[in-house]
């Protein structure tokens, strides 16, 4: 018997963010998969067994999801934003690759969600309205010179870039040496956009002159928007916008 496996993403936060697509899939579900904050934004109802987990067990997350799906069930592992952003849906293709035969007859369907930066971008304008790039700060699956290397080349291309995982409580220096090196390589008037907990009743935005950006500004439910040299902030009475105009002078 097999059934079937969906990676999902919830989006932000808000309920109106969900794509009507995961809705749909969440509502055929016989087993939701995440990790406990992701999985308590799915109503519990008669005949769904939800399987919440801790962080840092992707992958036995996602070969539970596996094994239960090759038995027929009908399976959705949720992220929040969209599943392939820093999220589940790598991380089930990983457990997948290590013995692709085991699972061969699973049909695999991942349905996108609006990611972090993308919510907190239309909060504050446009700011990724040209060349962008986004950078995961956290060094817990790749070493910290290979993040500062990347920050360095983004600036050199002149990208606007998005910070997800900025700072945990056990990581809280990375964050401060990326401001070093920002306000090392960049002007001091770039905006920095602090987007924290968008789409929920807790959100904050932020934005801020590089020289003044610190640390403690962002947690881990904040995503960090950097303007390139390009990125403009509007001053309006009902609000300042930032954006990235769409061209570059020749
Ligand atoms: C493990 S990553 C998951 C990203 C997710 N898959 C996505 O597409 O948004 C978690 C990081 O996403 C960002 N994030 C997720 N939801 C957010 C929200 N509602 N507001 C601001 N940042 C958010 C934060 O940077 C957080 O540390």
């Amino acid at each position: 018997m097999t059934g079937r496996l969906v990676i999902a993403g919830l989006g932000p936060g808000a309920d109106d963010l969900v794509t009507p697509q995961v809705v749909q899939a969440l509502d055929m579900a016989t087993d939701v998969v995440g990790y406990i904050p992701y999985v308590k934004r799915v109503p519990p109802r008669p005949g769904l067994t939800l399987h919440a987990s801790d962080n840092r067990v992707e992958l036995d997350r996602a070969t539970h999801a596996l094994d239960m799906a090759a038995d027929g069930r009908t399976v959705v592992v949720v992220s929040s934003g969209d599943p392939g952003v820093f999220a589940m849906a790598a991380a089930v293709f990983e457990a997948l690759d290590t013995d692709p035969e085991k699972w061969a007859d699973v049909d695999i369907e991942v349905m996108p969600g609006i990611t972090a930066m993308l919510a907190a971008a239309a909060r504050a304008g446009a700011p990724l309205g040209h060349d962008f790039c986004a950078i995961n700060l956290s060094d817990n699956l790749k070493p910290w010179d290979l993040i500062e290397k990347r920050l360095k080349l983004a600036v050199a291309g002149d990208f606007a870039m998005a910070f997800y995982n900025p700072r945990s409580k056990s990581r809280p220096e990375g964050f401060a040496r990326a401001l070093q090196v920002l306000q090392a390589e960049c002007g001091d008037d770039r905006p920095v956009i602090f987007a924290r907990a968008v789409s929920t009743p807790d959100e904050m935005l932020r934005t801020v002159p590089l020289s003044q950006a610190q640390p403690d500004m962002a947690d881990m439910r904040t995503v960090v928007i950097v303007g390139s040299s390009r990125t403009r902030i509007v001053g309006r009475a009902k609000g300042a916008l930032v954006y990235t105009p769409r061209s570059v002078p020749a």
